[in-house]
């Protein structure tokens, strides 16, 4: 009631007449061996009730003693029986062996259906993975080098994610934008063509590609003009980090193409006309915050925020 019961191995019905099998050939072995021991007995007994006890002293076959024959009677007998015990396996005979050739077979064949159906399900695994890595190609077209460039949104935004105002900047903050150049250096930097003209002249070290949809809009020497976004990309492909670096209408196109987000966050709320995007935390995650005090050089509080695609 209260303990475990024991289990009770299971011997399938198979298990069952195989042993049940083995058991019977052992007693007919057994049955043969006591038949042989008492042929032996019975034929002494035989030979020394007509010779010593002179029973039948008078009976003889063609001049040979009644006993001899009696012994070859049961000689014979005894070989019936040995035959039968080992050449003709009476009880199993043919037809329980070929009762157990077609278990067998039905076993191979159900093996055989088994390994079948695993492999079809292997196969259709390969093939969906076939059309899944087909349509990832497909959407890594889109993106250029994405595979092997970090493209890299850099930007600095207030609480209320406003970025800039008349096209100017709200604040300087001069540690962000020694951070801005560190990162940037070397690199190439996509900018809207709004956020180009905010320079008072492009920035050194680095490769300008501006978006306008104007197809005049004129450039210097060594800036790339480009009509879209992708455009913009393809021309940074050579790069392993190029960066996205605003304003406000190309972050928000850049968003679902970017691979990792430098913000800095400046801890105050401002009066703006271009803003960033809400950082959706079920995409993104931060992987790395480093907190600047208010200082001399610096009116506001911020701090340096990573965010990588999850
Ligand atoms: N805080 C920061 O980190 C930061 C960084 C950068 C900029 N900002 C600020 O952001 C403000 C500028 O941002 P914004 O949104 O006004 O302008 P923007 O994004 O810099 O540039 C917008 C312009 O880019 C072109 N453009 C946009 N999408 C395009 C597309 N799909 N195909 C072709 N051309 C496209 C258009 O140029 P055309 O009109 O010539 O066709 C459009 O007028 C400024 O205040 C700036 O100071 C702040």
């Amino acid at each position: 009631m209260f303990g475990k019961k024991k289990p009770i191995p299971q011997i399938d019905k198979e298990q069952l007449e195989l042993i049940e099998n083995a058991q019977k050939r052992i007693k007919q072995k057994k049955l043969l061996y006591v038949h042989f021991v008492l042929f032996l007995i019975g034929a002494l007994f035989l030979i020394l009730a007509n010779t010593v006890l002179g029973i039948g002293e008078d009976f003889k076959i063609f001049e040979i003693n009644w006993f001899v024959f009696a012994i070859l009677l049961w000689l014979f007998f005894f070989f019936y029986h040995a035959f039968n015990v080992f050449i003709s396996h009476k009880f199993m005979g043919k037809a329980w062996e070929k009762q157990q050739l077609e278990k067998l077979v039905a076993k191979q064949q159900a093996r055989i259906e088994k390994l079948k159906a695993g492999f079809v399900k292997e196969e259709t695994l390969i093939a969906q993975s076939e059309v899944y890595n087909e349509s990832t190609t497909k959407i890594e077209n889109l993106k250029p080098n994405a595979k092997k460039s970090k493209l890299t949104i850099i930007v600095a935004a207030a609480e209320n994610d406003a970025i800039g105002k008349g096209n100017k900047l709200i604040w300087h903050l001069s540690d962000d934008l020694k951070r801005f150049k560190s990162l940037t250096n070397g690199h190439h930097i996509i900018m809207g063509r709004k956020t180009f003209e905010s320079f008072p002249k492009p920035l050194p070290n680095r490769t300008h590609v501006v978006i306008s949809r104007q197809d005049n809009y004129k450039v210097p020497d060594g800036v790339i003009l480009v009509h879209s976004l992708k455009d913009a990309i393809d021309a940074a492909k050579t790069d392993l980090q190029p960066f996205i670096i605003g304003g406000g209408e190309i972050y928000k196109q850049a968003m679902n193409l970017a691979d990792k987000i430098e913000i800095t966050r400046v801890h105050e709320n401002f009066d703006a006309d271009a803003y960033f995007p809400k950082i959706d935390t079920s995409i993104w995650k931060e992987t790395s915050n480093v907190f600047h005090k208010k200082d001399e050089n610096h009116d506001y509080e911020f701090s340096f925020l990573t965010y990588e695609r999850k």
